[in-house]
């Protein structure tokens, strides 16, 4: 059947019924950057973090995962044996997790230790290939999400001095100054760079990051918060951490998409926010929150979450006996759930679980 081409209602249809066919058998995940569409027929939207927590603890045997690669393959690493996890649209990656692959990790990786006798952690951002997670795994590293990185590099600096951060620049910036960790501490590794960092300039750093970055995310930049604050006093800007960080400093909040939502929901009726994230989820908020003005900061699509329609879940949906489902080898589930576990363990304790600033001004 030629999916494409039926209708919107046709397509929810479809979704509906295979819904109600599969009942308990079957969970459709969503993220937050999902289009609305996707987001009503879900069964559970979250941030990433509360994404693989779900598919941890969900007994479903189908887990149908509305996101980028990395987020299907996440879940299908902590799924258990008897659950398959399919993706709707395998293509659909994430331009950030493919500037790390492994190769050239393991590049940077020799090159690092054998500039240091210090021990090194290596921590890599959720939005990375299931080899890195394993290779975390193995090196006694750890994941980190959006929600839980300060946490993880609290973890991390108990355990070693130093941390090696990638594949998203960004984040590990903006939550290495949390840490009070001076820029010129910092060593910037770039994969396609003509010079390798020198020994000396690796011994002196407390923080490698990796050259890598969200295009999403870059498209805010500093004059966009300027502006709004002119034209708007006493407006309130929220935006992601994979904002570079000059655009986080001048922020009045950051965090996860899920702390976003919550962030939004929690300002007073009448206040005016802007909004630095993905398109999908400001317009979501824009309905959510019909009491505020929400507007975006900049108008800025993930086309690879876009990726995922009503036709290819309403197909996924169908076909669950006859499609492939996220396959990954036995050995990189083994040790990229070693990795993910650590960073679910510690979000067990009770520190907070997202950068709140809800009362600055
Ligand atoms: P969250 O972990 O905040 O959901 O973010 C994932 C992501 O891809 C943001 O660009
Ligand atoms: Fe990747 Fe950025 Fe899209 Fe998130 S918004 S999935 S980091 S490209």
């Amino acid at each position: 059947m030629d999916y494409e081409h039926l209708s919107e209602n046709e397509l929810i249809e479809k979704i509906i019924a295979a819904k109600q066919r599969y009942g308990e058998d079957l969970i459709i995940l969503g993220h937050h950057y999902q289009r609305g569409q996707i987001v009503k027929l879900s069964d559970f939207v979250g941030d990433s973090f509360g994404l693989s927590e779900k598919a941890a603890t969900s007994k479903a045997k189908n887990i149908v995962f509305c996101g980028v690669r990395f987020m299907a393959e996440s879940a299908a690493i902590l799924a258990k044996k008897n659950q398959k996890v399919y993706h709707p649209d395998p293509d659909a990656g994430c331009p950030m997790a493919d500037m790390a692959n492994m190769e050239q990790v393991q590049l940077a990786w020799n090159k690092i230790t054998k500039a240091t006798n210090q021990k090194i952690i290596p921590v890599t951002y959720m939005n990375s290939t299931a080899e890195l997670k394993a290779f975390c795994g193995l090196m006694d590293g750890i994941v980190c999400t959006s929600s839980n990185a300060e946490k993880v590099f609290q973890w991390a600096y108990e355990r070693g001095s130093k941390i090696f951060f990638f594949p998203d620049e960004h984040l590990g910036r903006n939550t290495g100054k949390k840490f009070k960790i001076h820029q010129d501490q910092m060593l910037l590794w770039d994969p396609h760079g003509e010079k390798m960092a020198e020994d000396k300039e690796i011994k002196s750093a407390k923080l490698i990051l990796w050259r890598g970055h969200c295009p999403v995310h870059m498209e805010f930049k500093l004059r966009d918060v300027k502006h709004v604050r002119k034209q708007f006093p006493g407006c309130k800007v929220v935006v992601h951490p994979e904002c570079e960080q000059e655009v986080v400093d001048a922020s009045d909040a950051n965090g996860s998409t899920d702390f976003i939502v919550k962030y939004v929901s929690a300002l007073e009726p009448g206040s005016i926010v802007f909004v630095g994230t993905e398109v999908n989820l400001v317009t979501r908020l824009q309905k959510l929150n019909p009491d505020k003005k929400v507007f975006k900061l900049q108008r800025s699509l993930c086309l690879t979450m876009y990726q995922i329609n009503l036709s290819n879940l309403a197909h996924t949906l169908d076909n669950l006996d006859k499609l492939e489902t996220v396959n990954l080898t036995q050995e990189t589930i083994e040790n990229a759930k070693t990795a993910l576990d650590r960073m679910l363990n510690l979000n067990k304790t009770s520190l907070p679980n997202s950068r709140t600033e809800l009362t600055s001004d």
